[in-house]
């Protein structure tokens, strides 16, 4: 059956409103529609074209998908050759090429430059013929680049044909293909979930991506495309500035960098390059660099080229974020937990701006899975202000005499026996507050600024009162004089003094950090927080048993929630026809695993089996037997309270307790429901967000939650008010979506006062 005219002119509106809103979406970066009505469009305009296969078009957005596969790639000769750029890595560098463009142009004054980001990814020439996009090329050598037609027509933010009016007849555009950061990660991420090989860094993601036969695969990858020049141009004319081009190039439905600015002389070009230098990290994609371009088109044509390269535009790289170096030794680190880490130290090597001669390897898991030796070839990489490194091994480098990792027995520092239970990737020093390494450590997260809080006592003052013995756990802290500080390293009078006062000031503290100095394994800010309401006292702590955190007749970790969804299931499952198991069936976390049932975690697996051993037992279970009792305090499973328990029981652990609370720490104890009077915000749930003015974040938490406020971390609508200093973001947007009363700083203020703006 022929189509009628109602549903050609049905496929063109689709086409136009779904290329719309991939414009919107891909292009412009502000989705118009939500997904399910994009989706809408989608399955109608594939259904017509099921039906009618005579009206697919080449430029149908339903043929981005990809189609079949190709056998290899053809070559493609570029009608004008794509040139590289000279890099240039410093002002004095950058001066010297704006220097020689003045003097061939024979101009005194500052040249415009049209400055943009220098992208890390592929170079790609895309032909357009009438409107329509008809190939697709790698850069190649410059002259000859592969046919990729077939993927860049899966990219969303390539049009499949030209927006707009008054394109010229033949019309090359360039531009780099990308894979953004966030696309990056998530298909890491799903590689990993899936056991399958991860992309060493986005570029070579973007271009393993666009070299693929099938294009169906590169269909779904996160691919972008920026675009920066214009190659062959014929029947029609293009402006006669690089930005005007730019902005034509948009018109037409091309993606541009919303970072292309034009910029007057070296000044503005430094200006540039230290601004988006700055933002690097934050920035969607990876860039390397920055590039300057005569903005003049007639001024590059008077310029000209050298060799490969215009000289009228130059690349201003980035230092380098990735680097080769060699591992010349791994060594133990003893964290403070006893946690041992190997570091690769490397042959010092300038990356990512910084020298750097060490590296993370984080545990022995990770140092098999990259199968570093000594002695090896490495990539690091340091990107922002993360720490370095070791991103993978080059095995064709690996010297004969190269070395393997191994896991020493006894701790590096204390000789202690060295444990690293099965099936874990951490190997821990078992010498406890015996290894100076972990007092070390635990001293510092005890001065830290989220526990205690002692101004001045930074790592290397610690590293010394430890080496020096005159400290061995945090009471020794509060012992310290004038003279015995004074003698230090680095002391004067004048700080071994302020240091004392800061430590007696720090002595006033609230249970919450107290509990989170002391270092207890697995309990951070939160759950500090949570033990200190629960408790109160640190005295009731020093009593506690398990059955005082979980334990009842309800299973650990389970929740009226999940209680209610495993209870269904069973009932359901039991009722289906075929029960499989018989009622004597020995149950453990595998056999329950195997059942699919929703909400159970391996953790809670494991904790349902132990209360219902069998079968029999657990498929008549009620949501009363589940909840109730399981969890005494929020967030605190079996494991950690076991960690509690035991931490609270060793006599050293109450000793240094005791000793602190003699050296005078000491908070101010709230009884909230008691005494209503000293908690005027009992009951309110606030958030914080954004930069406050004269008191931090951590400050104006700890103040509102000793007037009996709850300070939580994320928006809902248990929220009763959300506090927004300067910057705020999405915790704000949420607030107003919510319909939160969003209070200033004089709002905070009133807070702090204990009175409860608009009552
Ligand atoms: S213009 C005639 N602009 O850098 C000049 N190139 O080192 C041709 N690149 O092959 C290139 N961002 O892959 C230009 N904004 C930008 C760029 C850019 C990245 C890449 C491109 C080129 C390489 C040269």
């Amino acid at each position: 059956m022929k189509p009628s005219k109602a549903i050609f002119a049905e496929v063109i509106r689709l086409r136009g409103e779904i290329e719309q809103h991939n414009h919107r979406y891909y292009v412009l970066d502000e989705p118009s529609v939500p997904d399910a009505e994009y989706d809408r469009l989608m399955r109608r305009l594939r259904e017509i074209e099921a039906e009618y296969p005579e009206l697919v078009t080449p430029d149908s957005p339903s043929q981005r998908v990809g189609g079949s596969a190709i056998s290899a790639f053809g070559e493609i000769r570029h009608a004008v050759p794509m040139l590289s750029l000279d890099n240039c890595f410093d002002g004095g560098e950058l001066a010297d090429f704006d220097r020689r463009v003045r003097a061939r142009l024979g101009k005194d004054g500052d040249v415009d430059y049209s400055a943009e980001p220098k992208l890390d990814g592929l170079a790609v020439s895309l032909r357009y013929e009438q409107g329509q996009l008809v190939q697709g090329a790698t850069r190649g050598d410059g002259s000859t680049g592969e046919d990729v037609t077939h993927n860049v027509r899966t990219i969303p933010s390539i049009p499949l044909k030209l927006r707009g009016s008054g394109w010229p007849d033949v019309l090359e555009v360039r531009g780099e293909v990308v894979m953004p950061k966030a696309g990056f990660e998530k298909l890491n991420a799903l590689a990993r979930e899936r056991g399958e090989k991860t992309f060493v860094n986005p570029r070579n993601a973007a271009a393993g991506s666009l070299r693929q036969l099938d294009p169906r695969i590169t269909a779904q990858r996160p691919l972008a495309m920026y675009c920066y020049a214009i190659g062959e141009v014929r029947g029609g004319e293009m402006p006669d500035r690089h930005s005007a081009v730019l902005v034509r190039l948009a018109e037409w439905g091309f993606k541009v960098s919303p970072e292309v600015r034009v910029v007057r002389g070296v000044q503005g070009c430094t200006a540039f390059h230290e601004d988006i230098g700055r933002r690097r990290a934050e920035l969607p994609m990876d860039i390397d660099g920055v590039v300057f371009k005569v903005d003049s088109r007639a001024q590059q044509t008077e310029l000209g080229f050298v060799a490969r390269a215009p000289r009228w535009a130059i690349a201003y790289k980035f230092p380098a974020q990735e680097e080769l170096t060699e591992v010349q030794a791994v060594e133990f680190q003893v964290g403070r937990t006893g946690a041992i880490t190997p570091v690769a130290r490397l042959k010092p090597v300038f990356v990512g701006g910084v020298t750097v001669s060490n590296a993370t390897l984080h545990n022995m898991d990770e140092v098999e899975r990259k199968d570093v030796h000594v002695g090896d070839t490495v990539i690091v990489r340091r990107a922002g202000d993360v720490i370095p490194e070791v991103v993978r091994v080059l095995p064709e480098r690996r010297p004969a005499t190269a070395q393997a990792v191994v896991l020493p027995e006894v701790c590096p520092v204390c000789g202690s026996a060295v444990v690293r239970p099965d099936g874990e990737a951490v190997a821990r020093c078992s010498g406890g507050l015996f290894c100076a390494a972990q007092r070390k450590e635990a001293i510092k997260h005890f001065a830290g600024r989220r526990a205690m809080d002692i101004e001045g006592l930074g790592d290397k003052l610690v590293d010394q009162l430890v080496e020096q013995e005159l400290v061995r756990d945090p009471a020794d802290l509060f012992a310290l004089t004038v003279d015995q500080i004074a003698g230090l390293d680095r002391m004067g009078r004048k700080s071994a003094e302020n240091l004392v006062a800061a430590l007696n000031a720090s002595k006033q503290t609230t249970l919450a950090r107290f509990l989170f100095a002391l270092g207890v394994m697995g309990i951070g800010e939160t759950l500090a927080q949570a033990l200190a309401d629960h408790f109160r006292d640190v005295h009731a702590l020093l009593e506690v048993r398990l059955e005082d955190l979980i334990g009842g007749e309800g299973v650990v970790g389970i929740g009226p929630k999940s209680a209610q969804a495993i209870v269904e299931y069973m009932n359901r499952y039991v009722a289906a026809p075929g029960d499989a198991l018989a009622d004597d069936t020995m149950l453990n976390a595998d056999v329950l695993g195997a059942l699919n049932i929703p909400q159970l975690t391996a953790t809670r697996a494991d904790a349902l089996a132990a209360r219902f051993p069998t079968w029999g037992a657990l498929k008549r279970v009620q949501v009363e037997d589940l909840v109730g009792g399981g969890t005494r305090v929020a967030g605190i499973g079996a494991v950690l309270a076991e960690q509690i328990v035991g931490f609270f029981a060793q006599r050293h652990n109450r000793e240094i307790i005791e000793r602190l609370l003699q050296a005078g720490v000491t908070w101010a104890v709230s009884t909230p429901n008691a005494d209503s009077g000293a908690q005027p915000l009992a009951g309110i749930t606030l958030v914080l967000t954004g930069t406050l003015v004269g008191i931090s974040r951590n400050e104006a938490k700890d103040a509102l939650q000793a007037l009996g406020a709850k300070v939580a971390g994320s928006v809902s609508r248990n929220t009763r008010f959300v506090i927004a200093g300067a910057e705020a973001g999405s915790k704000l947007t949420k607030a107003e979506n919510l319909g939160v009363t969003v209070l200033d700083q004089a709002g905070l203020e009133t807070l702090l006062r204990g009175e409860i703006p608009g009552t």
